[in-house]
């Protein structure tokens, strides 16, 4: 078993990872279930430096020496635009934490690091909140049985616009969404 490391970053000490972070986010989120999907690179540094500074954001870092292994990105839900109103206000007077990324680099994936790093986020926001919640792709199988796994449920679905790339053109397409919720 390697020796592998949780680290806890604010934004301060999130920027030292910025870089190794942003390579995986990218690749991980522009392929297998999010094939297709179009990045801005730089407008999504801007989106992640937006949720250190506006929104509470905490990381939780897996790595092995200087190699990230796995990061869970934690924010205050009033980061999310796409939350409908209706499911906001399920969660008013109760409060709500949202795992804003969640991600595995391929090699070091089915060692249940994800899991570590949700149920250690569950486990922080125990006490200080009532709810956990995440927006993931509808299709994406593994994330839906790791929430699942882990006491989410199927809170509700909804389709969003979503940026897309192909053959170098951009374009827009439909996509399904799904949330889940862990009450605390
Ligand atoms: C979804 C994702 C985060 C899961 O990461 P992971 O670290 O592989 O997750 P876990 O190891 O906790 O669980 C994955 C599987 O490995 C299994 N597993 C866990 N520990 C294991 C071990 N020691 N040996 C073998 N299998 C193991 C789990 O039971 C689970 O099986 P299942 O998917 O068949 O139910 C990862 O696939 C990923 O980064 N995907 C791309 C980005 C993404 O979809 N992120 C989530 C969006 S919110």
């Amino acid at each position: 078993m390697p020796l592998i490391d949780l680290s806890v970053c604010d934004g301060v000490q999130f920027r030292e990872w910025e870089d190794r972070f942003m390579s995986l986010y990218l690749s991980a989120f522009t392929t297998e279930n999010y094939s297709g999907h179009y990045l801005d690179e730089l407008e999504e540094r801007v989106w992640l430096h937006g949720l250190f500074a506006n929104h509470h954001a905490r990381c939780y870092i897996f790595h092995e020496g200087p190699v990230l292994a796995a990061f869970l990105l934690a924010a205050d839900t009033g980061y999310d635009r796409r939350l409908p109103a209706d499911m906001k206000a399920q969660l008013e007077g109760h409060g709500a934490l949202s795992i804003a990324e969640l991600t595995v680099t391929p090699a070091f994936r089915r060692q249940g690091l994800a899991s570590r790093l949700v149920m250690q986020c569950v486990a922080d926001a125990t006490g200080h909140t009532g709810n956990v919640i995440v927006r993931t792709n509808t299709h994406a199988d593994p994330a839906r049985r790791l929430y699942e796994r882990n006491g989410f449920d199927n809170w509700g679905s909804l389709r969003v616009p979503n940026p897309m790339l192909q053959n170098g053109k951009l374009y827009w397409q439909l996509v399904d969404k799904t949330y889940y919720r862990r009450n605390l």
